[in-house]
């Protein structure tokens, strides 16, 4: 029995070292030490001894045991930590790898032009002012001197929502807004962004649209003041060699009034196809702030006068990327809208 329990543990041992995973330890740790097993088999053959013996054997044989046991730990542990080492192997994170990147939005073409207009006018001075995009019938046109009946409502096709709401045409009302608020403290420098509504759709209009106003209340504000800001935004915007222009226009809330032209960004003034031979592009309407309106917003224009600019954002985007449809800025396509 001696030479069973020691022919055990040599073949035990060698079958322990000679395993390669771990699961099949099992299958080992069963086939010595289980119910079944050799060893558990030696033990209950042991009733043939004699009573001398028996001990020695019994002894021998839980030691043998022992011996297998151990073996098999040490072996499960040396296994587990090659699997793990394996196991890493397999998911270590290559750092050289190139990596996913993930897909960024960018701005809008519109609000990048807007952000610089913005830009502009906060370096001189002027604060950000919001109005409301649904207005009264008061703010877009009555107190903009724009009295029901008037022609001059026929410039701006409305939407109407109610006979005295509209979906504001402009960006005027906000002046009137802005001055009730404040006035009559001076000075004022305000731009006013925003989107617009128009009952208009073609290359060149949309019916939504964006513009930007400015406007200066002070003591003095002259005609001066309006023409040297709108030249320092126009160079700002398109180049430091551009001219601007001011034509007698009219507009009911300014007096006087002026479109303002800037030198074409694309001929340099020479006339091409997109100034239509004229060397100008006009970009904005401005003028005077009207006396009836410094009045219903609570300036006194005896002593106060002002200065009022509204642009078109699209037509100025339209100008310094060379698009000639609007419609392109709201069709969503990315091919267009990734190029900015
Ligand atoms: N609100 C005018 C328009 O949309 C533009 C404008 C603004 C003209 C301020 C004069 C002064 O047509």
């Amino acid at each position: 029995m001696k030479d069973t329990l020691q022919d055990i543990k040599i073949r035990a041992s060698q079958e322990i070292q000679e395993v390669l995973e771990s699961e099949k330890l099992k299958g080992i740790q069963v086939k010595y030490l289980g119910k079944k097993g050799e060893i558990t088999r030696v033990l209950r053959s042991m009733g043939s001894l004699s009573k001398e013996e028996r001990p020695v054997i019994g002894n021998l044989a839980n030691q043998v045991k022992e011996e297998i046991s151990v073996l098999i730990e040490e072996r499960k542990a040396q296994l587990a930590r090659g699997e793990k080492a394996a196991q890493w192997e397999k998911e270590r994170l290559d750092v050289t790898l190139p990596g996913n990147l993930p897909f960024f939005g960018q701005k809008h073409p519109l609000t990048l032009v807007m952000d610089e207009i913005k830009e502009i006018f906060l370096g001189m001075g002027f604060t950000i002012a919001d109005g409301p995009e649904i207005e009264t019938d008061y703010y877009n046109f009555e107190a903009l001197n724009i009295p029901k009946e008037h022609p001059a409502r026929d410039m701006q096709d409305s939407f109407y929502i109610s006979e005295e709401i509209v979906l504001r045409t402009h960006t005027s009302p906000v002046q009137i807004r802005t001055m009730e608020k404040v006035a009559p403290e001076v000075p004022l420098r305000i731009i006013a962004p925003g989107k617009v509504y128009r009952r208009d759709d073609d290359a060149t209009h949309s019916p939504m649209f964006h513009q930007v106003e400015g406007f200066a209340v002070d003591k003095d504000i002259s005609l001066g003041d309006l023409k040297g800001t709108l030249l320092l935004f126009a160079r700002q915007m398109f180049g430091k060699e551009l001219k601007i222009r001011l034509r007698p226009s009219f507009f009911p809330f300014t007096e006087p009034s002026a479109e303002v032209d800037i030198s074409c960004v694309m001929c340099r003034g020479e006339g091409c196809r997109v100034c239509g031979q004229s060397g100008w592009l006009e970009v904005l309407g401005a003028g005077m702030i009207h006396p009836r309106v410094l009045e219903v917003s609570g300036y006194n224009p005896e002593e106060v006068t002002g200065y009022a600019f509204g642009m078109g954002v699209e037509r100025i985007a339209m100008l310094k990327y060379g698009f000639d449809d609007l419609r392109l800025f709201f069709s969503n396509d990315l091919r267009m809208l990734s190029q900015f």
